[in-house]
């Protein structure tokens, strides 16, 4: 009854998601604040369509979190639903194959921002939820959480989360926000990587010099930038930051050898990115380098002349934005701490050094002994013919350990992307068949874990 209402209703499932898609919900670019605040009233309008109760927009001090619920019986487990409606800036636009906020489907695929991050995933709930209400197999309670605010840290989220831990009483966290390791091998993510973010400002002299006149007598920001930033990494890729591993876990020779047995193709990985060879720190392989490991990146780094032709100049300062990816036990506040401290400490005297905090998020990994797992495990089972196998993701979302930390709650993280969606890159996109797998996957969820939590 289920999947013949979801393949009756597939072409308008599809068309939904599209309309959506078509709102350039950009959280970070103010000015798409308008598109946001549409796009928050269409999740709003979809759930109310669906048959969620009480739905509303709650305020926040930013963009609104989009809340509804369905209450069927106080002796079921209640799930609630966690996912984003903003997106990623598209930028930079002319790397589209097809405009980014005018979606299209091409071999099977949805091309749009936000196609699989994280609105495509996100409305996956939406019509799982309308099929379970329309064929009347809702098998638990549900409240939707829905913000907008994920891609710049959800830092009012944080606030709602703490302010309503009456009205978010529930028995787990369900969210479609990270990926799966390919179509015929599905996988659920079972741990996340906590994240410290900081801008850092380099100034030399008080003014753009002309660089005859003073170069080589005058330190140049962005070759001390430079340096420095060079200076973090050793000759094994570690991380040269005093105690930046002291609180690693360490995983043991089980574990990794566990980690191994998921399947990994170095060469087809490096074939997919244009590269004769991978990089990373010394003594881990790519899969646990992108998963287990903590890591520091230039995500940006700015400064002086970078206009047409060639202008000859000092320039009197230099920036860069750098992430560090957090794993089991380091924290953000004690990372950026030892950024701070560090980078300071190795700035040469003839420039001054300012480092600015920007979100972090801390590290979780989710238990596969719930309950709540192990009726996401069968889900997948029963839908894609295979046992998905538990992998930790490299990949960030804030919020989850505050949900263990606030509310108590363990999540479960059941993603359909795959790595290949190009998220936050051009041209993303979101499988048609992931899509519908994800709709199809979820109402089983809800019954498994109706029937295992009794
Ligand atoms: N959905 C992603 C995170 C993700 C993707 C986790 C794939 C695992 C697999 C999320 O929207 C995201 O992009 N998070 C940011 C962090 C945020 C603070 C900007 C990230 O991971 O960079
Ligand atoms: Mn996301
Ligand atoms: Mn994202």
């Amino acid at each position: 009854m289920i999947n013949q209402y979801i393949n009756e209703n597939k072409d308008r499932f599809i068309n939904e998601l599209l309309d959506m898609l078509r709102i350039p919900s950009v959280s970070a670019d103010p000015k798409f604040k308008q598109d946001v605040l549409g796009t928050a009233e269409f999740v709003k309008q979809r759930l109310v369509d669906a048959g969620a109760d009480h739905v509303e927009l709650v305020e926040t001090a930013g963009y609104p979190v989009v809340y509804g619920e369905k209450m069927v019986s106080p002796d079921l487990p209640t799930v609630i639903v966690y996912g984003h409606y903003d997106v990623q800036p598209a930028d930079p636009y002319e790397l589209w194959s097809s405009p980014p906020f005018e979606p299209v489907i091409k071999d099977g695929n949805i091309y749009a921002r936000g196609a699989c991050d994280d609105k495509g995933q996100m409305y996956m709930h939406v019509k799982a939820f309308e099929t379970m209400v329309r064929t009347g197999t809702l098998a638990c309670n549900v409240k939707f959480m829905i913000e907008g605010e994920e891609e710049v840290g959800s830092a009012n989220l944080a606030t709602f989360v703490k302010e309503n831990k009456e009205r978010l009483k529930g028995d787990v966290i369900l969210i479609s926000d990270t990926g799966m390791l390919g179509n015929d091998t599905p996988s659920i993510t079972t741990g996340l990587r906590g994240m410290s973010y900081v801008e850092v400002e380099v100034t030399g002299p008080n003014r753009d010099l002309h660089s005859g006149l003073y170069g080589g007598a005058v330190a140049n920001p962005i070759n001390i930038l430079c340096q420095m930033i060079a200076s973090l990494h050793d000759e094994n890729n570690h991380i040269t930051i005093p105690g930046f591993y002291d609180n690693v876990d360490e995983l043991s020779q089980e574990e990794r050898a566990e980690m191994a047995r998921a399947p990994f193709d170095l060469e087809k990985y490096k074939k997919s990115l244009d590269l004769k060879d991978v990089h990373g720190e010394a003594g881990y392989v790519t899969m646990e380098r992108n998963s287990i490991r903590p890591t520091l990146d230039v995500n940006g780094i700015w400064g002086g002349y970078t206009g047409e032709g060639a202008k000859t100049v000092i320039p009197s300062k230099a920036f860069a934005k750098i992430s560090m990816r957090l794993v089991p036990h380091q924290t953000s506040e004690e990372i950026t701490e030892k950024f701070r401290k560090h980078f300071e400490s190795i700035a040469p005297a003839s420039v001054s050094v300012v480092v600015k905090p920007h979100h972090g998020g801390e590290p979780v990994v989710t238990p596969t002994d719930s309950v709540a797992y192990k009726a996401a495990s069968k889900a997948y089972e029963e839908t894609f013919g295979v046992k998905p196998i538990p992998v930790r993701s490299g990949g960030s979302i804030p919020i989850v350990s505050m949900f263990k930390s606030e509310l108590g709650l363990d999540s479960v993280l059941m993603g359909f992307g795959l790595d290949s969606d190009a998220i936050h890159s051009p041209n993303e996109h979101f499988g048609v068949f992931n899509y519908m797998k994800g709709i199809e996957t979820i109402p089983l969820f809800y019954k498994h874990y109706a029937e295992m939590s009794k």
